[in-house]
């Protein structure tokens, strides 16, 4: 077999076979097959797509181009869940003890990564103690005891799609359906969760803008995890601001523990119902979404959501005190009101601006080695559809710097204001099967 033949064979727009897929990343990954080569193969895909055959290939092929973790040492269905970008998401933190309270087993792979905020070890980080430093036994040991644990990714996690997506990034080739859809789903089936839901955003703080984009993607990864035999489901959500209140580390955190009490902000608290009750149809723990509801609200309201948290992090080394007690988590030095310009109700607020707001305060990291600030961030005081005065508080800035001027700039500027009523936005979309 020879890579110009198989991007030839792309290029015009013909289907590359199993064993034809599996030479390609074999080689890629080895270092056979040069980047050009897989440079000009990815060119040729963005303008000529994949089959659903040839999608399922290239994901199962990643997946095996590295180690895939084993969880059959864990009782019970796996769920995992995987939300596309966002800005200031913090369901993952409310998911993971929440579904885990109503017993369905949570065997969690994160990572840390660059962003806006850290990902959700170093969220969780901002716990004293907190550690994803265990081993495989420990963790096998952890979910089959507290059905939650949360390791840290392993480094030879899908390294086609590392390599790929690098390569991708300086070659105009990353808003291909099929080498996204293959990308997220490469690194959740390699994860080892037996059924998947998915999360994909839509909005201008998403990677995809238009409905109908995210639709394609949300399709595209369910046809794929049901192809290799994941049960995987997915819900289209809104992204036109941030989700919740809190965008930074420490931030977050609390957010996530008014939220397991019931008491978060209305819209992640229907986010995390919502892809919960999937989670936990999946699991085979209740028939239908609507008992699975009713499972996961009654655990918020009698206290097991946030019993269940408190025994992660302490299994896992963390100061569980701070569950009842928040104000040990990390906090900034000074908080500070970012005053309307003008009066009017919230049209829309640039999530992406948010983000870039609280890593400019330190809350996310710029390079690999940035070091992260978990105590900063910022909080929306005003949502979408929400009335405004002016010199009300748009949002506050928790800062250990004094002097925040262009984080103020930039917050101002995420925020557009109308003279006329505006609705809150849908959540949520629809959901693909
Ligand atoms: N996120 C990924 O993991 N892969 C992509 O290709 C795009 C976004
Ligand atoms: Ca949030």
């Amino acid at each position: 077999m020879r890579m110009v033949d198989l991007i030839e064979k792309k290029r015009d727009g013909y289907e590359l076979t199993k064993e034809e897929i599996q030479f390609m990343i074999e080689g890629f990954t080895s270092g056979d097959i040069p980047d050009y080569q897989m440079s000009a193969f990815s060119m040729a895909v963005f303008f000529k797509g994949m089959t659903k055959e040839e999608r399922v290939h290239l994901t199962q092929a990643m997946v095996e181009s590295g180690d895939q973790i084993d969880l059959s040492g864990i009782e019970g269905i796996k769920v995992d869940k995987h939300s596309t970008g966002g800005v200031g998401d913090t369901t993952t933190l409310v998911l993971a003890p929440l579904v885990a309270s109503v017993g369905v087993p949570v065997a969690k792979m994160s990572g840390r990564g660059l962003g806006h905020t850290g990902g959700t070890i170093d969220k969780l980080e901002s716990v004293e103690g907190f550690h994803v430093e265990i081993t495989n036994d420990e963790f096998t040991h952890l979910v089959n005891t507290n059905k939650v644990a949360v390791i840290g990714q392993s480094a030879n996690l899908t390294p086609a799609d590392k390599k790929l997506y690098a390569l991708r990034d300086v070659t105009a080739t990353v808003d291909s359906i099929p080498l996204i859809a293959s990308s997220i789903m490469s690194k959740k089936i390699a994860a080892g969760a037996d059924t998947i839901v998915l999360d994909v955003k839509t909005g201008s703080g998403a990677f995809m803008k238009s409905l109908d984009d995210a639709k394609d993607l949300a399709q595209t990864m369910v046809d794929i995890g049901n192809g290799v035999g994941r049960k995987t489901k997915a819900i289209i959500s809104d992204m036109s601001q941030p989700l919740g209140f809190a965008v930074g580390n420490a931030l977050e955190v609390k957010e996530a523990i008014d939220t397991l009490k019931g008491e978060g902000p209305e819209d992640l608290h229907e986010l995390c119902l919502t892809l919960g009750s999937h989670m936990v149809v999946l699991s085979g723990k209740a028939e239908n979404d609507s008992q699975a509801r009713e499972m996961l609200e009654d655990s918020m309201k009698n206290g097991k959501a946030l019993e269940a948290f408190k025994t992660f992090l302490g299994a896992q080394g963390g100061d569980a005190s701070v569950v009842d007690e928040p104000a040990k988590l990390p906090t900034a030095s000074y908080q500070i009101s970012v005053p309307a310009k003008t009066s009017g109700f919230v049209a829309e607020i640039t999530a992406e601006e948010i983000g870039i707001a609280a890593m400019m305060l330190g809350a996310g990291r710029v390079t690999k080695d940035s070091v992260i600030d978990l105590a900063v961030g910022v909080v929306l005081n005003k949502k979408v559809g929400d009335k405004v005065q002016e010199g009300e508080a748009l949002a506050t800035i928790h800062s250990n710097q004094e002097n925040v001027d262009e984080v103020m700039e930039k917050i101002n500027a995420a925020y557009r204001l109308t003279g006329e009523k505006v609705d809150k936005p849908t959540l949520i979309y629809t959901e693909i099967h």
